[in-house]
């Protein structure tokens, strides 16, 4: 059992292999946090709260003659509002007779084996049967508004998630003006937040910063979960480091516009309230009806950021991401869109797939541009007929030349926009997002479909069923190139009208649940102009997203390096491309920008005709590499050994989850004369066993050193070293000069690599 309910002092403990999370229901009726945080045994948690009376903060008024228990003092799960908490607050909600109040009081609980649902909304899912969950039913007696407190415990994983449902089983209309999906008081403790902020092309760049005695915010008010501020959070000890130390991270299952507050209060208690962002919401609750908050996913170690980090990227992995291709290698792929833009007819695609099936790569994809009469980004979104102009015949002649290569054929998307000047938008000026009486702001020259109205959402499952049902498709690139702005919907009444952008995300995961449930096989890639809408909630249907369109690989380091705090490396679409780069104009080796992007889904997004032999050459054994070590990459534990900010280089590391292989990446990411030796401990391994180094790949290493080097690499490779050697005395690397020079170093038990040799 991995939830515990004691009636007798009326406390709930959710149980991981690693953590607890305790509550109790509080004497007037409140539910009450106690504790989160590594696992603890049996004992009384309210001790850890003496009553105290404090100034300014009121008394519940059942105890209005002691003052010793406060709402504004006490630990919340999950508060009402205007009620005497002066803290964030969870909810702001609104009868008929324009009263701003709700007080939630415990009225029953379940506890049941499985996962709880979240109806329209994407939430984690429980295939192998191992959650339990706890709801806990509380209710505001005046307004008659009834919370619905969701937990779901997965054990093994040490995960909980949260989500809250509020149903109005009152008599009259109730508007809610915020409805958070959970509130997390850590009573005690010196907090950091880390968050991942950025812009587009240079999304999730880590910042730590210790919590003021304020309030901060990370947020997005552009109906996406943006490019600016991702919304998976961590708050974690000021000691907290990579290896040590408590942290948790909070991750919201959700795409759009949403807020994280965190507080820390006059107490020293920090709150964290995350959920929708209340700007431009208001919910309309009639008697009878239901709002359900998203869901958030909470995992705690005492164990450091990396393994928070780990336990992550196995539950996204595995219980956020759905479908065959979850767990499955993607193909290694070629992505016409830097290699052509908009230039291309059906010959320059086949000339680009041939060259890449020579080598390896496995499937084409076709971006943007072969519909409507899209030569630039201007017109046809919205009008997904095939342009004969470029591809005669239509699709089917071109899949079939791919198909006939031996690759899959995947194809670019952009569903969710319309562009002005389009047969659709002629059509349908009423399915855009725009206010009455204003010109609209334009994004990319475009306008965003209101996904709110059913119809529209039907429309774009029609074209795109037909799309995928009729052509041989064996993958999608969904992109979203702008966000929103001139909310309004034309189909919803006045007083529904702040409802727009959040109807908009149901009407989207609407419309993606149906399409990945009728086409299961074909592979999804989520695209917000790069990682815009890099989300759990994404990821419930797409099991990769197109990372940044930053394709630099110094630049794609610390993009990555930041995704990989909450996200798994099988989630991370990442292209090895041109150069000089078409972002940055910087020029970095080949080699070592297949480095970087192997710790992703791989692919290409280059004319691979332009490249000489010998770089062809590279590419081969590149693909080859990666295919060789895809399980590992894809499914191994995940090591950031040193940083990319600042320093000389940037390493990391994959180990097999029983310790049984192991590869090592490093960039030099600030080249410099005379530079200290590379040193690095290894972690993930079994400190008995013995490995080998069966394979050491350096990449764009030039200059005088390069003997030094080479006596260096020579010394290493074939070498053979305990577990316990590299975990603790660790390997030093050779002086490495040039331009962006990389290392991949491979060991596998020393064993089986004697073993694999003999058989060869
Ligand atoms: C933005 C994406 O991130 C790019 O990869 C590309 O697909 C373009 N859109 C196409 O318009």
């Amino acid at each position: 059992m991995s939830i515990v309910y004691q009636p007798q002092d009326q406390t709930f403990r959710l149980q991981t292999q690693h953590t607890s999370y305790c509550m109790r229901v509080g004497r007037g009726g409140h539910l009450l946090h106690l504790y989160y945080g590594s696992r603890i045994g049996e004992g009384d948690l309210a001790a850890l709260y003496p009553p105290a009376d404090v100034g300014f903060s009121p008394s519940y008024y059942a105890g209005r003659f002691e003052r010793v228990l406060s709402p504004d003092l006490l630990p919340q799960e999950y508060t009402g509002c205007n009620v005497g908490d002066f803290r964030l607050g969870c909810v702001s909600v609104t009868d008929g007779a324009g009263a701003r109040g709700a007080d939630f009081i415990y009225v029953s609980h379940r506890i049941v084996s499985g996962k709880y649902a979240l109806a329209g909304l994407p939430a984690s899912h429980d295939e192998d049967g191992e959650a339990e969950t706890l709801t806990v039913r509380l209710q505001d007696p005046v307004t008659g508004l009834t919370l619905e407190l969701l937990y779901a415990v997965f054990a093994q994983q040490d995960v909980i998630t949260r989500a809250a449902r509020l149903v109005n089983e009152g008599r009259g209309p109730l508007w809610l003006d915020k409805a958070a999906s959970a509130c997390l008081d850590l009573p005690f403790g010196c907090w950091d937040l880390i968050h991942f902020h950025g812009r587009h092309a240079m999304e999730r760049q880590m910042e730590r910063t210790p919590l003021a005695d304020a309030i901060q915010t990370v947020s997005s008010t552009r109906g996406a979960s943006s490019h600016h501020h991702n919304p998976f959070v961590i708050l974690c000890d000021r000691e907290t480091t990579e290896e040590s130390g408590d942290c948790c991270g909070i991750m919201p299952v959700y795409s759009g516009s949403f807020r994280t507050d965190v507080e820390v209060t006059q107490t020293g208690l920090t709150r964290l309230v995350t959920g929708i962002h209340e700007e431009g919401f208001r919910w309309l609750l009639q008697p009878g009806e239901t709002f359900t908050a998203p869901e958030v996913i909470l995992a705690y170690t005492g164990r450091g950021l990396g393994a928070l980090s780990r336990v992550f990227h196995g539950f996204v992995r595995r219980n956020v991401c759905r479908g065959p291709w979850r767990f499955a290698r993607r193909p290694v792929l070629i992505n016409n869109w830097e290699a052509t833009y908009f230039d291309f007819d059906a010959d320059k695609i086949v000339r680009i797939a041939e060259k890449a099936a020579g080598l390896g790569v496995e499937m084409l994809v076709l971006d943007d541009g072969w519909f409507g009469r899209r030569s630039d980004d201007n017109s046809s979104l919205g009008d997904w007929q095939v342009n004969t102009d470029k591809l005669p015949g239509g699709l089917d002649p071109l899949i079939a030349r791919i198909h006939a290569l031996g690759m899959k054929f995947g194809l670019w998307v952009e569903p969710e926009m319309v562009s002005e000047d389009s047969d659709l938008y002629r059509a349908h000026p009423d399915w855009a997002l725009t206010l009455p009486g204003r010109r609209p702001a334009m994004g990319r020259n475009q306008l965003v479909l209101d996904l709110a109205r059913p119809e529209v959402v039907d429309y774009i499952t029609g074209w795109m069923t037909a799309l995928l049902r009729d052509h041989a498709i064996d993958y999608i690139k969904w992109d979203m190139n702008r966000n929103m702005s001139d909310v309004y919907s034309r189909a919803l009444p006045p007083e529904r009208q702040g409802e727009t952008t959040h109807r908009y995300m149901l009407g989207l995961y609407s419309l993606l649940e149906r399409l990945t449930q009728s086409f299961p096989d074909v592979l999804f890639e989520g695209c917000a102009g790069g990682g815009g809408r890099f989300d759990a909630g994404m990821l419930c249907y797409f099991p990769q997203i197109w990372c940044s369109d930053d394709t630099d690989a110094i630049e794609r380091l610390t993009i990555q390096h930041g995704t990989s705090f909450g996200y798994p490396v099988s989630a991370v679409g990442a292209h090895v491309s041109a150069c000089p780069n078409h972002q940055t104009g910087r020029t970095t080796p080949l080699d070592t920008r297949a480095v970087v992007a192997m710790s992703g889904t791989f692919g290409y997004e280059l004319d691979l005709n332009r490249l000489s032999d010998a770089e062809c050459g590279a590419v081969r054994s590149q693909i080859a590499r990666f295919k060789r070590w895809a399980g590992l990459i894809g499914g191994g534990a995940y090591f950031r050994l040193v940083p990319p900010q600042g320093g000389y280089f940037t390493a990391w590391q994959f180990a097999a989850p029983d310790g049984g292989e192991t590869l090592l990446n490093l960039v030099v990411t600030h080249p410099q004369a005379n530079p200290r030796p590379i040193h690095l401990r290894l972690r993930g391994l079994r400190p008995d066993a013995s490995y080998r180094v069966d394979e050491l790949v350096f990449a764009g290493c030039s200059g005088a050193a390069e003997a030094r080097r080479e006596s260096g690499a020579a010394a290493l490779s074939g070498g053979v070293f305990s577990g316990s050697l590299l975990m603790n005395a660790g390997l030093t690397l050779p002086q490495l000069f040039g331009d962006y020079p990389a290392v991949q170093l491979h060991l596998t038990l020393a064993d089986e690599a004697e073993g694999r040799e003999e058989r060869a």
